[in-house]
Parts: structure tokens; C-alpha cells; sequence
């Protein structure tokens, strides 16, 4: 009797085996499939379909756009939940993001002229370099001595004066441990109020009952480390105008100058990230102060592509001409060196330097420095302090021999 029923059971169980067996074979087919078609036939919400503004030439929806197409891996891991990284990273970073903010509490952004998305301007952005009138930075509620939170909400086409957004995004950084978290939402007409903060999840609906934070693993996939390589914040000469408290953006004062502060990726889907700093001699002729003196400029293995302020906006800073800036005059000075209003052979050329050492170094795949440059490590993944649990009186080793025992 009891080895029938042993059989009977090993029988059962052999059948509920092959039937998950056959369900997760019949899941990983529709899965697979329906990522496969996923970016041709969905957009980013049916909301952005057919709308007049949308956020499709930004640079971030190129790059969101290149990762929805990319090939799909057969051991697919879906990453952190938005609930856990943000978990993750309220820890790490030590401060907590308020359960709400609108872009309207942020300040204006100026020298952005008075056309949506128009090419000619004192101070146009640098991430998708256009003016971008109405866009609106803040520091978020919560800041500490030494770890802060921005949120930086663009127009990029939506107009000047509504509520109405097409990328709303969060760096969350600490500049004493390094702790660096992005996040991002992107869609053409976000309402700009009431934002849930992505500590409340994936499913947090936003005014126009949607959801818009995208997951950690699509934030990622768009890019943040491959542009911000070299510290928390990038201080382009759009948002370093922000110089006025409640909502200036992080700056040298406040220590946030990308010269010493660490640099560590938290997050499953940001632990392969790295990145160098780089120091290399001015060019010839160059008397400036060296691009490495004030902060680093660094290289990356996250982007494909050269971007990077190594790179990329080392190149920019000082470039004859920005792309829909007005003319370098006092008004609207050239980026780099500080001080400088006009267009230096000098500065371009030992900018040009730093580019080179960080090209050749990512053509070896970052194992041969080119000769007359140096690296450091910069950015790395963020692994969190081993969990010392609290046990009454006990002190040194003790708690963590119990921990281990236990
Ligand atoms: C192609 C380069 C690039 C990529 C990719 C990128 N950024 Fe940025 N980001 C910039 C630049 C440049 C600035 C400075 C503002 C400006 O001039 O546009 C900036 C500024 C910001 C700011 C304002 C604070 C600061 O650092 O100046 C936030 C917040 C931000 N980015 C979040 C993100 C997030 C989240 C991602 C990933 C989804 C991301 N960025 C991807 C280039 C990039
Ligand atoms: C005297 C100090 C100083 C020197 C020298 C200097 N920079 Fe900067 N750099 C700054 C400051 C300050 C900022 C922040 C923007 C601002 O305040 O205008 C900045 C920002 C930058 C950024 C944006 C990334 C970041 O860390 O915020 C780049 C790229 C950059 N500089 C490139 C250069 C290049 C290229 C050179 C050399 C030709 C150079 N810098 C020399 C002070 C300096």
C-alpha cells in the first residue's frame, strides 16, 4: 500500500513537474516573442502615439529606442524592481527621497530664449543641445551634509508654461561614499505634478493615472553612466548657472566639484559600469591650468559610443562653437576653462589630449594606457557594508561570530 502510494506520488509529482516544465517552456516562447516585436510595434505608451510634441529626436529616447531594439539575451534577468533600487539606494546614499515633488517648485532654467526647442540662445543645454525654455531644476527635500538628490524636468518641446513634460529625471548621490543612483522618466506629456517618488514602485500611478518611472534595467539601458562618468553630476554651462540656494545645482562649494568624491553604481543593473579618470600633460603652448587640476574628466565601458566628458564634452567645453549657442561673447561665454569668454586654440588642443588618452585607452578595452596618460579607477559597482546586526551590549567580534554562527 505505502509503495503504491509512494508511487502514486513520485507519479504525481513527475506530472506537475513536466506541466510547469511545459508552462515556463510556453511563457519563455511568448516572452521571447513578444520582446522580439516589442519595439517595433509599441511605443513608448499608446498616450505617445500621434501626439503633436513628442520626445522622439532627444538624445535619451534615441538611446532609450537602441536598447528596447537590442538583441535579446537568453538568460534574460530582469534586474532590480524600482521599489528595491530605490530601497537600495536610500540606504546607500543615506538620505530619502520625498514621497512627492512637482517641477513647478523647481527654478527656470535661463538663457533658454523663447521657442520650444529653439537653436539660438545664451545658455542652451548640452544633452540635447537646444534651448529649451520652461525646463525646471530642483534640489529635492531631504539633503544631507553629505548626500543630495536633484530632479531635473525638461520641456524639450512641451510648451513653456504648461505642467506638462517629456523627461523628468532624479540623480540621487553621495559625494563622501560614492553612492550613485539615476533615475529616469521619459514620455512626451508627463504631468509635472505631484510626481510619486520611485520609492513607491513600479506601479506608482502619476497624476494622469500612468505609470512613467522606467525600470532601473531601462534606465540603465538609456545611458546615465555613459555620459555621467566623471562624479554624481554633470555641471554643464546650462545648469551651472543655477547658482542661487534653495535650488542651485550641487556645486565646488558645496564639495560636489568631481575632483575627489567617489563614484559607485548601485544596482544590479549598474554593477558591470566602470570608469577612469584621466590626467595627460597640457598641449604645447597651453599655459592653462590643467583639465584634471579642478575636477577629473574620465572614460567609460558603459556606451557603445564616445560619449563621456572625457570623450565627448571635454570636446564640447572648448569647441569654437556649441550647438544653438549664440556666438562665445560675455553674455554667453564659452564653457571651459572658467573665466574664459572666447574660443582657445590652447584649451581645445589639451582637451583634445585628454580625448585621445580616453579613445586609445578604450580601443585596448581599457587594459593598455597610450603613452603620456595615466588612469585611476573611478567608477565602480557599489557593494554595501557588511550587516553588523545590533545585539544589546555586545561589542567587536562577538555579533559577528553570532551572525555567522546563528
Ligand atoms: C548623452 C549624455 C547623457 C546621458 C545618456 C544622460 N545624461 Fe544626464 N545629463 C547630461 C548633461 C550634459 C547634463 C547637464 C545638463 C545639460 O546641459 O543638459 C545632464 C544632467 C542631468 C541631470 C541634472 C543634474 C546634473 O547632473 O547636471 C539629471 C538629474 C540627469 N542628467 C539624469 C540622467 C539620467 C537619470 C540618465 C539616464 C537615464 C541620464 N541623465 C543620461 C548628459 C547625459
Ligand atoms: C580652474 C578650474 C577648472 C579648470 C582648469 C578646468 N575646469 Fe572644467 N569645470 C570647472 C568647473 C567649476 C566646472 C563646473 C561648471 C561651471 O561652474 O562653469 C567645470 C565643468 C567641466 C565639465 C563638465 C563635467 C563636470 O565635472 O562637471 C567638463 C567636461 C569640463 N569642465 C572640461 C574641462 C576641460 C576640457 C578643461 C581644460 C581645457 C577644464 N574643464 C578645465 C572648473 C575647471
Amino acid at each position: 500500500m505505502s509503495i503504491y502510494l509512494a508511487l502514486r506520488m513520485r507519479h504525481v509529482t513527475l506530472t506537475t513537474t513536466a506541466r510547469v516544465r511545459v508552462w515556463q517552456a510556453f511563457c519563455g516562447v511568448v516572452l521571447a516573442w513578444s520582446l522580439l516585436l516589442m519595439p517595433a510595434s509599441l511605443p513608448l505608451t499608446a498616450h505617445a502615439q500621434g501626439a503633436p510634441v513628442g520626445v522622439g529626436d532627444s538624445i535619451l529616447n534615441r538611446l532609450l529606442q537602441e536598447y528596447r531594439r537590442r538583441p535579446v539575451v537568453r538568460d534574460f534577468a530582469p534586474g532590480d524592481k524600482l521599489g528595491e533600487y530605490a530601497d537600495q539606494c536610500r540606504v546607500a546614499t543615506g538620505i530619502v527621497l520625498p514621497p512627492t515633488f512637482s517641477c513647478g517648485d523647481g527654478v527656470e532654467v535661463p538663457g533658454q530664449g523663447s521657442v520650444p526647442r529653439g537653436t539660438a540662445c545664451d545658455h542652451p543645454n548640452v544633452l540635447n543641445s537646444v534651448c529649451d525654455p520652461g525646463s525646471r531644476f530642483q534640489v529635492l527635500a531631504g539633503r544631507s551634509a553629505d548626500a543630495v538628490a536633484v530632479a531635473h524636468c525638461r520641456k524639450n518641446g512641451q510648451s513653456q508654461s504648461g505642467s506638462l513634460y517629456n523627461d523628468i529625471a532624479i540623480i540621487q548621490y553621495n559625494k563622501s561614499n560614492g553612492a550613485v543612483c539615476f533615475y529616469q522618466a521619459l514620455d512626451t506629456g508627463m504631468p509635472g505634478t505631484n510626481i510619486p517618488s520611485p520609492s513607491a514602485g513600479d506601479g506608482a500611478l502619476w497624476a494622469d493615472r500612468q505609470v512613467h518611472w522606467l525600470s532601473p534595467a531601462t534606465t540603465h539601458g538609456t545611458g546615465c553612466t555613459f555620459c555621467h562618468d566623471n562624479g554624481g553630476f554633470i555641471r554643464s554651462n546650462y545648469i551651472a548657472q543655477l547658482r542661487t540656494p534653495p535650488h542651485a545645482m550641487p556645486n565646488e562649494a558645496d564639495g560636489y566639484s568631481n575632483a575627489t568624491s567617489p563614484l559607485r553604481y548601485v544596482g544590479s543593473d549598474f554593477a558591470s559600469d566602470r570608469s577612469w579618470s584621466i590626467v595627460t600633460s597640457n598641449s604645447a603652448g597651453d599655459t592653462g591650468g590643467s583639465c584634471a587640476s579642478c575636477h577629473r574628466l574620465a572614460v567609460n565601458n558603459a556606451s557603445p559610443a564616445p560619449h563621456g566628458t572625457a570623450l565627448d564634452f571635454a570636446l564640447r567645453a572648448t569647441a569654437r562653437t556649441q550647438a544653438s549657442k549664440n556666438p562665445h561673447s560675455p553674455t554667453s561665454p564659452i564653457w571651459m576653462r572658467p573665466g574664459q569668454v572666447v574660443f582657445q586654440d590652447g584649451a581645445a588642443a589639451t582637451a583634445m589630449r585628454f580625448h585621445d588618452c580616453a579613445a586609445g585607452f578604450k580601443a585596448s578595452n581599457f587594459t593598455v594606457p597610450p603613452p603620456g596618460c595615466q588612469f585611476q579607477p573611478l567608477g565602480v559597482a557599489w557593494t554595501p557594508p557588511p550587516v553588523v546586526p545590533q545585539s544589546g551590549s555586545k561589542s567587536g567580534i562577538v555579533p559577528i561570530i553570532d551572525y555567522y554562527l546563528n
